[in-house]
């Protein structure tokens, strides 16, 4: 069964108490519901993940970190490995997002080793994938993100396919308050959902997480969310206040 999913991913925000603090709210709040409709993830910065996680214990929200070392262990300064998140008791690692493709220089074959690793260390993979405005306005987008997944994330077998969610972000709409409209979004989804089942058959496509993610609010999440290939979102800017988070949740 497709699992309904909405992920807020903190970037670079809060400091270790005001993360904490908050993780708390979400989880109070959602502990004090009926089950939510989706599963509902903060990805956080690293710093952030152990004590997060440690929040988020056997409570109904799971945390994820947004990135991960594309090697294992070893003398690489600075980098964090799958397994280390995987130890906090997180679930998940987001992969790809355009801000780590942009302002890092990620590329495909970096981002093909890091899902590798994510997946050999239990972790679930939310792999990203969407066009600049550039290539959206001369009509590239669909052969990029065909790029995009071909080599960065469908050089993985179909059994591990069932670990992975993907996410489209068009670029232009991430943080710019532009959205893509419902419609832009389901026929990006469809064609996303396709791709899947060209390469790993209908079933793996049908079960495949499909969320959006570019200035997704409250006032527009449940106009987008009710098409058909989009499973929820990965929420940025909003994910950061309780009131609006948790209505694009409900919005699902
Ligand atoms: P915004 O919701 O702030 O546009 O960010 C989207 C995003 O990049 C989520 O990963």
């Amino acid at each position: 069964m497709r699992k309904k999913i909405v992920a807020g991913n903190w970037k670079m925000n809060m400091n270790l108490a005001e993360g904490l603090k908050f993780a708390e709210s979400v989880s109070r709040y959602f502990n004090n519901k009926p089950a939510a409709k989706a599963e509902v993830i903060l990805c956080t910065p690293f710093i952030h993940l152990g004590g997060v996680s440690a929040i988020l214990e056997n409570s109904k929200v799971a945390s994820g970190a947004q990135n991960c070392a594309s090697e294992e262990s070893g003398a690489y300064t600075g980098e964090v490995s799958a397994g280390m998140i995987k130890s906090t008791g997180a679930k998940y690692v987001i992969i790809g997002h355009s801000e780590r493709r942009s302002y890092y220089h990620e590329d495909d074959a970096i981002l093909n080793r890091k899902t590798s690793m994510a997946l050999k260390s239990g972790l679930k993979v939310i792999f990203c994938c969407g066009e600049v405005k550039e290539e959206r306005e001369t009509g590239k987008h669909f052969e990029v993100v065909k790029r995009q997944l071909g080599n960065g994330l469908f050089l993985h077998s179909g059994k591990e396919m069932a670990e992975v969610v993907i996410a489209y972000e068009p670029v232009w709409a991430i943080g710019t308050g532009l959205t893509a409209t419902p419609d832009q979004a389901q026929e990006m989804h469809k064609f996303i959902r396709q791709l899947v089942s060209e390469k790993y058959g209908k079933e793996i496509a049908e079960d495949m997480t499909i969320l959006y993610g570019g200035s997704c609010k409250p006032s527009n999440a449940a106009e987008i969310f009710s098409k058909p290939d989009v499973d929820g979102g990965l929420i940025g800017g909003a994910s950061l206040k309780l009131d609006d988070f948790t209505a694009i949740v409900e919005a699902v």
